[in-house]
């Protein structure tokens, strides 16, 4: 099924990227003398672009902001914690951060506590900012965890998030909107150059309408209410406009145009009625691919379509107007394969380390662990994507596809190829 356009209302990139660095989209922050407190027993972290007027201290995958209560904090995670990364050593924004550790007792969680225990101050306003985000954050405690480092449980932190709000007007409830399954909610990070092709957001395009909308979502973490998602609104569509500009890193050896036009023949044959073509006459059918279909393991869509936050999120305050809803199925979409040089590891789940374990699925390594280095030695130019080896070992390190939800079966869209065709195929991927 080939998901229908959806108008997006306009906005300024420029505006938007400098909302992406400065903007207040998260909510409710630590207040900066507070943050200065604690920020000045440690070490400034490295800094990967330069932000004006953001004090040091403060990390990339945060930002600096007044808050909506007129607070000058300090609060994330904010996108660039997961639609960043040092890639090859050079920091691309766009792409998925798989480096960083979502497994229990790190991560978001870990490093509130650590914040909590210095919290301490008798300024109102400011300590109204603190409650506001310790209270944020400890519904979070313990209910986020990926199985492995890599994958993030961006959609669990919604869920738990929502079920704490009333839907219409964002407020924090003490009775749960909705109970929370067991099941573990992770996957992989999709690049956000892609955006500007699709009609839909999220692996099983669940995410109809207004984009801006749909992605506020994330303010129900730290912001307060409905009048705060409010003003966060008009800076959110310039974000989406930025995110539109975005462009894919260019594959950065160089490719044998010769076998790469043979690849292009095999890629028009078999993959393009799914991906669309590239070049001057792009095209993208937006396809919403049934899982019995693409064969690739079904867990994590159908996790989504029995999840309370669907409705919740239907009747809520992001949807009214019947601007933006949320319409999960039992699919994945095919996605735009812009940049997939760069992208690994593949599928939603994230389970195939390679492309060419895409191509071939007798090559991807049930148990596998990689470097969690970013630098340009842990990326394999030749098979395309992390280097990797297989393991019998345990560990949050050790991706395990036997667990439920994180499988490598399916797409087996070009495993009848010649090795030769294979190798042709891969090479013209490395162009797109
Ligand atoms: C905690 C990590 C996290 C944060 C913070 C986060 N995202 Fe995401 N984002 C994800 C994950 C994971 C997905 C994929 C979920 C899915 O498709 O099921 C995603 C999906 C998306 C998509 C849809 C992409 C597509 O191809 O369908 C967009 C757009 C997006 N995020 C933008 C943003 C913006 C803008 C921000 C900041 C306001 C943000 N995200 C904050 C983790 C995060
Ligand atoms: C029937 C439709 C269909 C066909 C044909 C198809 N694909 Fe796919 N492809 C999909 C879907 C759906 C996904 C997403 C699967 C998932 O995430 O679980 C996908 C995912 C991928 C990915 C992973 C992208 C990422 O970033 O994780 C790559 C690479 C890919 N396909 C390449 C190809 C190639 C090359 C061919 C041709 C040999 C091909 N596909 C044929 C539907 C198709």
């Amino acid at each position: 099924m080939a998901v229908p356009a959806s108008e997006q209302p306009p906005g300024d990139p420029e505006r938007g990227r400098d909302y992406l660095l400065h903007g207040g989209y998260v909510g409710a922050g630590i207040p900066i003398q507070l943050w200065r407190a604690l920020t000045a027993l440690g070490p400034n972290p490295d800094t990967p672009i330069e932000r004006l007027g953001v004090d040091p201290s403060v990390p990339i995958d945060m930002n600096q902001y007044v808050s909506h209560r007129g607070v000058e904090v300090v609060s994330g995670v904010n996108c660039l914690g997961c639609h960043a990364t040092m890639f090859r050593g050079e920091f691309v924004i766009g792409l998925g951060n798989t480096t960083r550790d979502w497994t229990p007792g790190t991560g978001a969680t870990a490093r509130t506590k650590q914040l909590a225990s210095f919290m301490l101050s008798n300024n109102p306003e400011a300590l109204r900012e603190v409650e506001l985000f310790l209270e944020g954050a400890a519904k979070l405690e313990g209910k986020t965890a990926a199985p492995f480092r890599g994958l993030n449980p961006a959609f669990r932190l919604e869920e738990v998030s929502a079920a704490r709000r009333d839907p219409r007007t964002l407020e924090r409830v003490d009775e749960p909107a909705f109970q929370i399954a067991d099941t573990v909610i992770a996957s992989d990070v999709p690049p956000l150059w892609n955006l500007r092709k699709k009609h839909a957001l999220y692996y099983n395009a669940m995410g109809r309408g207004d984009f801006a909308r749909l992605i506020q979502q994330i303010g129900m973490v730290l912001i307060e209410d409905a009048d705060e998602a409010e003003a966060i609104q008009p800076g959110m569509r310039d974000l989406m406009a930025y995110l539109m500009t975005l462009e894919p890193p260019e594959y950065p050896e160089p490719v044998d145009a010769q076998l790469a036009a043979l690849g292009e023949g095999i890629f028009l044959n078999r993959c393009a009625s799914c991906h669309g073509t590239y070049g001057d006459d792009e095209t993208y059918p937006n396809l919403l691919v049934p899982t019995e279909i693409v064969g690739t393991d079904p867990l994590y869509a159908q996790t989504l379509r029995e999840s309370g936050l669907i409705d919740w999120f239907n009747r809520s305050w992001f949807a009214a107007d019947g601007a933006a809803y949320a319409a999960p199925e039992s699919a994945y979409i095919a996605p735009p394969l812009d940049g997939v040089w760069a992208t690994a590891p593949y599928f939603h789940n994230g389970s195939v380390p390679t492309l060419l374990g895409v191509l071939d699925s007798t090559r991807r390594p049930a148990r596998w662990t990689r470097s969690f280095s970013t630098d340009a030695h842990a990326y394999d130019l030749d098979n395309v994507g992390w280097l990797h080896e297989a393991t019998d070992r345990d560990g949050t390190d050790v991706y395990d596809t036997t667990v439920p939800g994180f499988g490598n079966a399916g797409h087996t869209f070009a495993d009848d190829l010649d090795a030769p065709s294979r190798r042709a195929l891969l090479e013209y991927l490395k162009t797109l």
